[in-house]
């Protein structure tokens, strides 16, 4: 067990899915065995975007909390929270926005990424452009040595060292740690559609879909646009279904869809068989802890509220050294 802090969160956008599941919380549950980690919902992160949509924000924390319990993430292994309980977040937010270029925020990828595919809302706003401002004060805040985050986020990751570097700079004394990312190394999950596994393109396999959802949805999977016959060959490194196999099924599975595929004597339906069975077969424990704890909303709240006290002795800490730099 190592004394370094892990941190990570993740917006509360409802149930969790396979991206989810291999991208982060497969990690977190290692990190949480060897770590001081903890692990938050990202509430006001979600209101950057969402801000004119809060009526599901409830629940979905809710809910998001359950699925990580299923995952077997544990409230006796990490500290888990929700930011918007710990208010210290909302301060040091509100300092280092004191102290960050514009010119640092609008030059992020994920701004102007973001920028052009979210149709439909105003991001025209303050609070938008400082989302990477509130999430190197999630971090620091929590005195973070390493941030597991997925490569989009590096971007955030160097922001946050900047404005680490900027405030000891300018107030002449270290109060933080600059933060290291874990990168998440995964083969790359798609949807049924081919895109990046996502809620909001709809091509997710949720981890409390039902057998009978999972088996439509993989059935629905694109395979490689070059195979139109069963008796042309395939190649499963061009095919969208493919990673999946690699992340459920078993090695020899695994071979035997690649031999069976490049030699055409196994099927697109017989492999999307397979590839349904593994995936029911992995969530099977963890739609039985999920069931355990469904309807017991009471549970979840104690778990924030535990985990909320837990982080607020770090951030008060934190705050303090914070202020005493500052002068405030
Ligand atoms: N921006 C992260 C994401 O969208 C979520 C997040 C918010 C986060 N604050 C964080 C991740 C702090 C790591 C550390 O995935
Ligand atoms: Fe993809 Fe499997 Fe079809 Fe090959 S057999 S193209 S891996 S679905």
């Amino acid at each position: 067990m190592s004394s370094k802090r892990v941190l990570s969160g993740m917006q509360p956008s409802g149930k969790l899915h396979l991206g989810n599941l291999v991208g982060a919380v497969n990690n977190w549950l290692s990190l949480q065995n060897n770590y001081d980690a903890s692990f938050f919902i990202a509430d006001w992160h979600a209101l950057t975007t969402h801000y004119q949509k809060t009526e599901n924000l409830d629940q979905n924390k809710t809910e998001m909390m359950i699925d990580w319990l299923a995952t077997g993430i544990d409230p006796e292994k990490a500290t888990l929270f929700v930011q918007s309980d710990v208010k210290e977040h909302a301060e040091l937010h509100l300092i280092f926005s004191m102290i960050t270029p514009l010119s640092w925020l609008e030059r992020v990828p994920t701004y102007k990424e973001k920028m052009e595919n979210i149709k439909g809302k105003d991001l025209h706003t303050y609070g938008f452009l400082g989302y990477p401002v509130l999430q190197a004060a999630d971090i620091v805040l929590h005195d973070a040595d390493i941030v597991p985050v997925g490569i989009d986020q590096l971007p955030h990751l160097e922001l946050a060292r900047e404005i680490v570097r900027s405030f000891h700079h300018i107030y002449g004394t270290t109060v933080f740690k600059e933060p290291q990312q874990l990168m998440t190394e995964v083969p790359k999950l798609t949807g049924m559609d081919g895109r990046k596994m996502s809620k909001s393109y709809e091509n997710a396999i949720y981890i409390s879909d039902s057998e009978e959802d999972i088996k439509k949805k993989v059935m629905s999977y694109i395979t490689d646009p070059a195979r139109i016959r069963k008796t042309d060959a395939g190649n499963p490194d061009v095919c969208n279904l493919f990673p999946l196999h690699k992340l459920f099924s078993t090695d020899d599975t695994c071979k035997e869809v690649v031999s069976g595929c490049k030699s055409a004597s196994l099927g697109c339906v017989e492999c999307k068989k397979k590839a349904t069975a593994a995936v029911t077969e992995a969530l099977f424990p963890i739609q039985e802890r999920r069931r355990h704890y469904e309807g017991k909303e009471a549970d979840v709240k104690e778990i924030f509220h535990d985990g909320a006290d837990r982080a607020r002795v770090v951030a008060q800490e934190m705050i303090e050294k914070v202020n005493r730099a500052i002068k405030i």
